[in-house]
């Protein structure tokens, strides 16, 4: 064998190898992903979500019985539905919800929750589904005391532990005293009793309160921040299959104005119940 001959068999003998090696690995990471298959299997989709944030997900009493209601609750029923499996949901904190989907112990998490890079690095989304603006509601007494960011540097600001609202809220008002709750519907207590003096909520949610609360209101402080931002279905980093079968029925029901209908008619019960 010449030398140019041997050379050449060991650059070919190269060549196999990492094809070999490209082959295993995709039919490897192919196999590890049975997040579909394993859904289809169980004839369930398990998800978790928070039930405070009417009206994409809250409670409220059908046939005198207490269930969970609201826009994600539809949406993620009718997409189980196509996929032709049933839905259940489990209560938690919104913290606990991205910690559960984390976890794996849900197949998913809904409950108006932002697609973010941040979130990115730990998380797949699916498309975006709806386009929410942060918003501060205050007292309706207090509306021309509080007219500037400056205006809150002695006050306190309230967001929901682990929301996008909770970093805003210490960007935009740094100077203000931060007060992080679980719960959306203990902020609003805290606002109406004078505890804190303004709260961040994105607009749907601000207004549903406003609607019930005659001593409310949504500031017209404009809130100085790229604050809108995109709300997406929550999976494991590793349910890419998952995801895009979740994303095959979810994108036509977005572009034809269903979810948009299922969000105005989620608010309507939520704000007449
Ligand atoms: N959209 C915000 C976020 O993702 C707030 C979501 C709060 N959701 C809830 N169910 N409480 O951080």
């Amino acid at each position: 064998m010449t030398l140019k001959n041997y050379l050449y068999s060991i650059l070919l003998l190269g060549l196999a190898l990492i094809l070999v090696g490209c082959q295993s690995q995709k039919s490897q990471s192919k196999a590890k992903d049975a997040s579909w298959t394993a859904v289809k299997k169980r004839g369930k989709l398990i998800v978790a979500t928070e039930t405070g944030f009417a009206p994409f997900a809250f409670k409220t009493l059908v046939d005198g019985k207490d269930t969970i209601v609201g826009s994600d609750v539809d949406m993620v029923k009718a997409i189980a539905d196509q996929l032709g499996v049933e839905v259940e949901f489990k209560e938690m904190s919104f913290d606990n919800v991205l910690a559960t989907v984390q976890s794996g112990k849900a197949d998913i998490g809904i409950s108006g929750i932002s697609i973010t890079k941040e979130r990115q690095k730990s998380f797949l989304f699916s498309t975006g589904y709806y386009t929410a603006k942060t918003t501060l509601m205050i007292q309706k007494s207090q509306e021309e005391k509080l007219v500037s960011i400056d205006d809150f540097a002695d006050k306190s600001i309230a967001s929901q532990k682990g929301s996008i609202q909770e970093t805003l809220a210490k960007e935009v008002f740094s100077d203000a005293q931060q007060v992080s709750l679980p719960q959306t519907g203990e902020m609003v207590m805290e606002l109406k009793q004078g505890k804190v003096e303004g709260i961040l909520l994105e607009e749907p949610i601000a207004k549903a309160y406003v609607a019930k609360n005659n001593d409310l209101m949504i500031s017209s402080l404009d809130i100085p921040s790229d604050n809108s931002d995109q709300y997406g279905i929550l999976l494991p980093k590793t349910s890419q299959a998952l995801a895009n079968k979740i994303d095959s029925v979810l994108k036509p029901m977005v572009t034809s104005g269903e979810v948009d209908q299922m969000i105005q008619d989620a608010f309507n019960l939520s704000v007449n119940q």
